[in-house]
Formats: C-alpha cells, sequence, structure tokens
C-alpha cells in the first residue's frame, strides 16, 4: 500500500520542524511522502536539510498567497497545518475573519480546493476538554479557526484534529512578565504580572512528538473531528516560582508582584515601552482568573492521572489513543521519555546564562 502524501506547513520554525525530526528519527513516513512547506519555498534552509536529502519536497506556501497555497497542497492527503505567528493581526480585537484566522482560513480553503482529506489544526490548549470558549485573547483565532474545521467537516469537505498544544517551556519568557533574554538577564529585577497560577508548562518536543504521532496514525478515522489537548499532566509551576527559579539561577532576587489589569497595562506600556495593544492582548493570557479558572480549575482536573489527554506524566510519557464513544475522551497506550519539566528547568538555566 502506498503511503499517503503528507504536508507540513511553517516546516522553518519550531514546532513544525520538531514534527519533522520525530517523523524521521522514529520512520514514521518514508521521507519520499513528505511535502515541506514554508513561505518562501527555498530548501536551503537548515530545518529541511535531513528530510530533502532523504527524498521530500520543498513547496512555498504562503498563508498570505491562496495561489500558493493551492499549489504548495496539491496532491496531498493529510495537513499539518501549524498556526500562524502573525499575533499583531489579532490586536485590537479583531473582528471574525480579519485576526490571524485570516490566514488560517486561507489554508483550509485552498486545502478543499484540491482535495486534501484530513488536516490536522496546531491549535493552543488555552480551552480545554472540547470546550469551544476560553478567556484568552490569544485563543481566538484557534477557536474561530477550530469552528471552521468543524464547518467543513460537517458539510463532508476535509475531515480534522485539532491538536491543542500545551504552552511551551521554551515559552517561558512571553509569560513570566514579558522577560527579555537579551535585555533583562543583565539587570532586570523586577516582574509585575496581571496573575499568577499553576502552569503545566510542556516540552516543544514533547507537543511535537504527540502531534507527530496523531498526524501519521494509520487509523486516521480514528481522530475524525478530535479536539486532542497535548500537555503534561503533572508538575505545574507558578510564575511565583518561576521568579524564585530565574533569580537563583541570576543570582540576585526578582521582585514578583501581581497586580490589577490596568497598572499591569500602564506598566509595560509607559514604563518598559512596549506597544499598548500587544500589552492588552497577551493581558488576557496571563490574567489571574484566566490561569486560576483555565489552567488550574479546569486543565489540571483534565490533566490529572486519569486524564482524558496528556502526553507528559511526571516520568513518563504517555501517548493515547481515542475511545469510540467521546471524541475527546481518550487512554493511555504507550509510554515515552518524558522531557517537559526538566526542559523547563533546564531553558530557564540555559537562557538565563545567555
Ligand atoms: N503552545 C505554545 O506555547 C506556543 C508558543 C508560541 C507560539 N505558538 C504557536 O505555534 C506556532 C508555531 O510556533 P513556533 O514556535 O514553531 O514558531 P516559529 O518558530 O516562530 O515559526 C513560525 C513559522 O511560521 C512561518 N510563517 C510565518 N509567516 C508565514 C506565512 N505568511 N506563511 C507561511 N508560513 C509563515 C515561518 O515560516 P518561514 O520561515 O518560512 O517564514 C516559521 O516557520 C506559532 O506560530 C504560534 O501560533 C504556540
Amino acid at each position: 500500500m502506498t503511503s499517503p502524501t503528507f504536508a507540513l506547513t511553517a516546516t522553518t520554525g519550531k514546532l513544525s520542524s520538531s514534527i519533522l525530526s520525530h517523523i524521521l528519527n522514529s520512520s514514521l513516513l518514508p521521507p519520499s511522502s513528505l511535502i515541506l512547506c514554508t513561505s518562501t519555498g527555498s530548501p536551503t534552509h537548515p530545518h529541511l536539510s535531513a528530510a530533502v536529502s532523504r527524498g521530500a519536497q520543498v513547496r512555498r506556501a504562503d498563508y498570505d498567497d491562496p495561489a500558493s497555497l493551492e499549489a504548495a497542497f496539491a496532491g496531498v492527503d493529510r495537513l499539518i497545518l501549524v498556526s500562524t505567528p502573525a499575533i499583531a493581526l489579532d490586536f485590537n480585537e479583531a473582528p471574525e475573519g480579519q485576526g490571524r484566522e485570516r490566514q488560517h482560513y486561507a489554508a483550509l480553503e485552498a486545502a478543499r480546493k484540491v482535495g486534501v482529506k484530513h488536516v490536522y489544526y496546531t491549535s493552543l490548549a488555552f480551552a480545554c476538554g472540547g470546550k469551544s470558549e476560553s478567556k484568552a485573547g490569544v485563543m481566538v483565532a484557534h477557536l474561530r479557526t477550530e469552528a471552521r474545521l468543524q464547518q467543513l467537516a460537517r458539510e463532508g469537505s476535509i475531515q480534522f484534529t485539532s491538536i491543542r498544544e500545551g504552552l511551551y517551556s521554551e515559552s517561558w519568557p512571553l509569560y513570566f512578565g514579558h522577560w527579555d533574554l537579551g535585555k533583562d538577564n543583565n539587570g532586570r529585577s523586577e516582574v509585575k504580572v496581571a496573575g499568577d497560577g499553576k502552569i503545566t508548562w510542556t516540552a516543544l518536543s514533547d507537543v511535537a512528538l504527540g502531534t507527530a504521532l496523531i498526524a501519521t496514525d494509520k487509523d486516521s478515522a480514528k481522530w475524525e473531528g478530535c479536539k486532542v489537548t497535548l500537555a503534561a499532566s503533572k508538575g505545574g509551576i507558578t510564575l511565583a516560582e518561576m521568579a524564585e527559579m530565574v533569580g537563583k539561577r541570576l543570582g540576585r532576587e526578582i521582585k514578583f508582584e501581581v497586580v490589577d489589569k490596568e497598572e499591569h497595562v500602564k506598566y509595560y506600556v509607559n514604563q518598559r515601552g512596549m506597544d499598548e495593544p500587544f500589552v492588552r492582548w497577551w493581558i488576557i493570557v496571563i490574567a489571574l482568573s484566566f490561569l486560576v479558572s483555565v489552567v488550574t480549575k479546569i486543565a489540571l482536573p483534565l490533566f490529572g492521572e486519569n486524564n482524558i489527554i496528556a502526553i507528559a506524566h511526571s516520568s513518563s510519557c504517555v501517548l493515547f489513543s481515542s475511545s469510540s464513544s467521546s471524541a475527546d475522551d481518550f487512554r493511555y497506550t504507550r509510554l515515552f521519555k518524558v522531557r517537559s519539566r526538566t526542559t523547563l528547568l533546564w531553558t530557564i538555566q540555559e537562557s538565563s546564562s545567555s
């Protein structure tokens, strides 16, 4: 039987290139069945070379250029659509169709036109258990994209799986008062946030592995219509705890303070010179109500020992399979190495000393 043709978008990026590495290293697919999409179509990027030398094709797929998307997805059976980093599109409460989802819709329309059968969309875990609402501004474009995917599936155009990726351990600086590794390691000693709560940080490589395993599962029907959350199940770390970890690493105290939303905006805009639309968009992510209600109250029970999902579990990493009864009910089936908590500690140590 011939392998289905697979395309991955944004393969020069951290997530997509890690998914690609897992596919290659674990021989999940023959490299010749892979189409690596980048915004330029240049095959010379270092993240692509291993796959290209083994027979993968590179194509140009620019989310802002529908014709390039159609050409890139021609002949593709399964598509891993990685969410766009164009966050500025979301600012100032962009209406539906004008936020980041605009680029995702363009990719989905191209996929529909050329007959892609199954789209695996890399969503975000700021909504759990299949829920379709979230208090996080960063989640809006993902929920809109998921709604579009559901619509396409209802119409019978494309099957989909939404893979809600947990917060990468590697992205801790974003959450830690917009910590700038370049400047802040050398002197900043104060972090203000608009809320705190436990976050189950998850190594990017772990979510990439989970994504690769789901997308390459031979039984793709098992994942149809699923919203799967991939996140560490244990070991949540608060931002206050992170302040201690970073302070210890840097050898100075980091004063950590939870302030109200408006004080937070004033501090980052007036004192730290950041752009207000960005600060306001991101604040919802770190607002107390959000972290506590979404991450602690909702996510942790779901990410608990008998959880429905999760790849990282204390000292082992688990893969799951869907049950036939519920799209969001998954059971562990295999064990893998875990890196999530250690990656967080490691990235704090590494980046704090850079
Ligand atoms: N779960 C989390 O904690 C978390 C954290 C950060 C981000 N995210 C989300 O996950 C996504 C992937 O994260 P990442 O860390 O891999 O991001 P990244 O390393 O910054 O990579 C972004 C990728 O997007 C591609 N891209 C940019 N503009 C494009 C366009 N117009 N058309 C097609 N591709 C375009 C870039 O491709 P080229 O090099 O070809 O331009 C690059 O490969 C992000 O975009 C964001 O939505 C999640």
